[in-house]
């Protein structure tokens, strides 16, 4: 249940306390009889996403070509309370957000910050000795995990594995290489040490001293090298040529916040990815995918180069109200409502697509963006202009959706006994007054509606109760909902 405490006042709080207790009593003395309706209505919208999600075929024979940037590295996956606690870092921390982190204290403020709104973040450690004393203590860790990570690692094995051909831009070293799937082609350098990225997994309800989580999510630390600088870009824009492929994903960007470059060397990086993606053929789709960006240099020079050359964009529900206050010209969010609503979600999407398309037209160079897609822990929206490259549609919301708890479930089937339905039984299309409610249908879970130029697709998302992993959701998400739309 999502309970928005975080915006009420202390009146506000005295009556969501009694409402819980309603809610709570009213759960206590559900009958079986309502039990067994809410199990069928869980079932019913699964295997309604399902035939959604089927009724369209990737061609298995010409397979779609996909080309994604930037970086890789390893992935080691822990409980996040039991690494802090194992490095005997105390909860007595106050809430804090930092751009980066340099000390332990620094990192027990700023997991204090974004842990109990269950809110995702990446930061980058500016302390060598720090991030190796976490790395080896998440290695002594007993449920300790590894993969390969990275934006584009993930979504290229998503897409590999939902039948495209990918090339992949990034450093890996020869183990990596190894486990990367048979359709996907390496562009880049090999190197000796890939870049490690400490995930600290927590659960919905996880605590840690006082603080409790709203939601299960993860904290992200790592101390990159290799992939701020977009190593592998010589390579890949080399391989692009005769690859040619329909569509291109720039992702990753987010390993170059905060990082010590020279005067000048980001923003040389960044122009020579705008001169890749305005070469890149008017048949094939660009897709950029956003993250969790704090630095407003860097979102700057994001906002200037790379979003004008992209028709398609991919964000959390965190990053949609930041990039759209800096559009806005307003300094950026870092933390905003983790549950949001549908009609909140849709009014931002709205503003973003009409500001991102104004500038656009104002100077005339670059793409329009036809395609905007937001995963949020309830529901997937996507906003997609009639008549654009982008088909199928609300059959991508349904995948997105249904990848979600594949996903955060760690499973390619789905189990209704898993997952719950959070979203509202109808919602608003917007906040304005007067605005048309939708009702969710069992039987047909994907809304879909036209407004001005573009049509919209909202479908709610069967949340995993049990999670397995949240880190590389949202790539693999955006991933699965763009391999039914090229
Ligand atoms: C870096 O981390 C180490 C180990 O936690 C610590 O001793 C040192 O003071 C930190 N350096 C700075 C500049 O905070
Ligand atoms: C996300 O996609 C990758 C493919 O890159 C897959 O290997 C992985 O299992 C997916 N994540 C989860 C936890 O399902």
């Amino acid at each position: 249940m999502a309970v928005e405490g975080g915006r009420l006042s202390s009146g506000g709080k005295y009556v969501t306390v009694v409402s819980l207790m309603v809610v709570a009593l009213a759960y206590w003395c559900r009958s079986p009889a309502q039990n067994a309706r809410l199990d069928e209505r869980l079932d019913n919208v699964l295997s309604s996403l399902l035939k959604a999600e089927r009724k369209v075929d990737i061609n298995s024979v010409s397979r779609p070509r996909v080309a994604i940037g930037f970086g890789g590295c390893v992935d080691i996956i822990v409980d996040g309370v039991a690494l802090l606690e194992k490095i005997g870092l105390q909860p007595n921390a106050r809430p804090l957000h930092h751009d980066y982190i340099q000390s332990a204290e620094q990192l027990a403020e700023s997991f204090a910050y974004f842990f109990p709104p269950g809110a995702a973040s990446e930061r980058f450690v500016l302390n060598d000795t720090l991030f190796n004393e976490l790395v080896e203590a998440s290695r002594g860790l007993p449920d300790n995990r590894w993969s390969v990570g990275g934006n584009a690692p993930v979504m290229a094995g998503r897409m590999a594995m939902e039948g495209c051909n990918v090339l992949l831009g990034g450093s890996f070293n020869s183990d990596l290489t190894e486990v990367l799937s048979q359709h996907m082609t390496v562009a880049g350098n090999t190197v000796e040490e890939p870049d490690i990225h400490l995930i600290l997994e927590y659960p919905a309800g996880a605590t840690w001293g006082q603080y409790t989580s709203r939601r299960a999510n993860r904290y992200i630390v790592h101390s990159d090298f290799h992939n701020p600088y977009l190593a592998s870009l010589e390579d890949f824009e080399r391989k692009l040529q005769s690859f040619q492929p329909d569509l291109l994903v720039v992702g990753g960007l987010q390993m170059m916040e905060n990082f010590p470059f020279q005067q000048g060397e980001r923003a040389a990086l960044l122009g020579r990815l705008a001169g890749l993606l305005s070469s890149a053929s008017p048949s094939t789709g660009v897709h950029f995918e956003m993250a969790s960006f704090v630095d407003e240099g860097l979102l700057g020079d994001l906002l200037e180069l790379i979003l004008p050359q992209a028709d398609s964009l991919g964000m959390n529900e965190q990053e949609l109200p930041n990039l759209l206050s800096l559009l806005r010209g307003s300094a950026v969010t870092v933390l905003s409502d983790p549950n949001p609503r549908v009609a909140t979600v849709l009014d931002q999407m709205r503003e973003l697509y009409r500001l991102v398309n104004h500038r656009h037209q104002q100077s005339g160079e670059g793409r329009a963006l036809t395609r905007l897609h937001v995963h949020t822990l309830a529901f997937q929206a996507l906003a997609v202009t009639h008549g654009s490259r982008w088909k199928n549609t609300m059959s991508a919301a349904a995948k997105a959706s249904l990848t979600a708890n594949r996903h955060v479930c760690g499973s390619a089937d789905i189990n209704p006994g898993k997952a719950k339905l959070i979203m509202d039984d109808s919602f608003s299309v917007s906040r304005q007054e007067g605005s048309q409610r939708i009702h969710l249908r069992d039987t047909r879970p994907v809304s879909c509606w036209d407004e001005r130029d573009y049509q919209i697709c909202v479908a709610p998302v069967l949340v995993c109760t049990e999670v397995y992993q949240t880190a590389g959701g949202g790539d693999n998400i955006s991933a699965a909902g763009l391999v039914l739309q090229i």
